[in-house]
């Protein structure tokens, strides 16, 4: 029986499972808890529903007839109040679990469901809930998620030509490889300037196709081309007032390098298809991970327009370089994950964090923070250990020398390949796999073995 008490109404439940002996059972269970309790049998079923059922949790099983638990998932995350969830798998692979928790899922459950894991889980999930709502509003106001994190002189001294760049107005151009913190360095530049109560707007120069970039960064007119049929503001104008960082700069077509020169020296843009001239405020960040110099040498960028985006060069160095920092790298990510998914972090052995410190690290950063929040779902013990990082890391070998082994060359080789075509391919698997004459389930094998997210390679 449920009980009529004050409180009930944030503690209702949706549960969606396609069997219904299992939607019984948990109904049964949670009842007699004394949560409310509603139950569907399809996600299509549940978009209908959740409105008027408005849940504070959702218990979601993975595989269901018609659209799937996580592309469910991922349409919940669009909606302006978004359930708690937790997701149910009868074949709880590792795969699905990172994916759900990087899409907001609080915990997955493994079927056949255990009801003492299955009320600790949910209590749990009310808990952190209650938590997160008061801590976001303050979370998202302190700047920890764009804290540059590194104590090694080489940070130190990047960290002081941000500060030093941060009020100047001039165009900074940020190098460095895949991962090591680009757009991160731009964001802090932007916060630390005057214009940091204004938009950071990030173009992705090389993944948006070479006839939309136009439009993309100068805006069109209604009826500018076919398909155009609404007006669109460009990233320039969107970023008035602020900070514009147009990423992988490297990538740019020759001839829309021109226009965006002109258009940095007047200070003023037509939007494609229209004839105003419209005059902006923007400071302009670029950031590559090429070699600008040679791409000039080879005729692939102006160097009038470098000259002009590298007012102040800034180069951020490899991870391997500076891998000291690697333990507190280590320690930050495992409490913003944990802060995330309020699984509480678990420490590092020794030996394993030995490990993380002397690996070469080809993705810098961004494969550090993969493998780190990988190891924090994986590992059931309570301390992560050399056995858990082997795998994730794969079998590259400590070395000091730069360069490394034959085998580690060609590994990076290939994570630079996969990223690349991942990029090109704005993340889809399926059209990267076609450009690479490879199937899916080698490139997802892949992606695994280097921490790639194909969700990170947004454009
Ligand atoms: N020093 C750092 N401290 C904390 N987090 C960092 C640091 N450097 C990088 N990161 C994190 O690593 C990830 C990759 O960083 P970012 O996207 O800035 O790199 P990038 O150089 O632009 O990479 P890419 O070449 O893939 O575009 C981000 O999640 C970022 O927050
Ligand atoms: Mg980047």
């Amino acid at each position: 029986m449920k009980g009529v008490q004050t409180g009930m109404a944030d503690r209702q439940i949706l549960v969606i499972d396609d069997e219904q002996n299992i939607r019984r059972m948990l109904a049964g269970i949670l009842e007699d808890e004394d949560y409310g309790v509603e139950t569907v049998s399809s996600a299509e079923e549940a978009a209908e529903r959740i409105e008027q059922i408005d849940p504070d949790l959702v218990l979601l099983d993975v595989q269901l007839p018609g659209m799937d638990g996580i592309s469910y998932l991922k349409q919940m995350a669009g909606r302006s109040r978004m359930p708690g969830v937790i997701i149910m798998s009868g074949h709880a692979t590792i795969d699905m679990a990172v994916q759900a928790t990087r899409l907001g899922a609080f915990d997955f459950l493994e079927k056949p469901i255990d009801p003492e894991r299955l009320l600790l889980t949910v209590r749990h999930a009310f808990e952190i809930r209650a938590l997160r709502n008061e801590n976001r509003v303050l979370r998202e106001a302190s700047s920890s998620v764009w804290e540059l994190v590194g104590s090694t002189p080489s940070m130190e001294s990047l960290r002081s030509e941000v500060g030093r760049a941060a009020p100047s107005h001039g165009r900074v151009l940020i190098f460095g490889e895949n991962g090591t913190g680009k757009e991160l360095v731009a964001r802090a530049v932007h916060m630390a300037s005057d214009r940091s109560r204004k938009p950071f707007i990030r173009v992705n120069c090389a993944a948006i196709p070479k006839d939309l970039i136009e439009s993309e960064l100068f805006g069109h007119e209604k009826g500018a081309f076919t398909g155009a049929t609404q007006q669109r503001i460009g990233k320039i104008e969107q970023a008035e007032g602020g900070t514009l960082l147009l990423d992988e700069v490297g990538d740019m077509a020759l001839e829309t390098q021109a226009k965006l020169l002109r258009v940095l020296e007047a200070r003023e843009l037509e939007r494609v298809g229209g004839r105003k001239t419209i005059s902006f405020d923007v400071r302009v960040l670029s950031a590559t991970n090429k070699d600008l110099q040679k791409e000039i040498a080879d005729g692939a960028f102006r160097e009038d327009l470098y000259y002009r985006l590298a007012v102040i060069p800034i180069t951020v160095p490899p991870l391997r370089d500076r891998s000291d920092d690697i333990p507190l790298l280590v320690k930050h990510f495992s409490e913003r994950f944990s802060e995330e998914s309020g699984r509480s972090p678990r420490e590092f052995s020794s030996d394993a964090m030995d490990s993380l410190r002397t690996h070469q690290w080809p993705g810098n950063v961004r494969e550090l923070k993969n493998a780190v929040e990988r190891l924090q779902i994986m590992s059931r013990g309570e301390v992560i250990t050399l056995s858990d990082v082997r795998p994730v890391i794969g079998t590259s070998r400590p070395t000091g020398q730069v360069g490394g082994s034959f085998r580690e060359r060609v590994e990076r080789f290939e994570f630079d390949l996969l990223l690349d075509a991942l990029r090109r391919n704005g993340g889809n698997v399926a059209e990267t796999a076609r450009e690479l004459e490879t199937d899916r389930a080698n490139l997802h094998r892949k992606m695994k073995r280097f921490g790639i997210n194909p969700r990170e390679l947004d454009g």
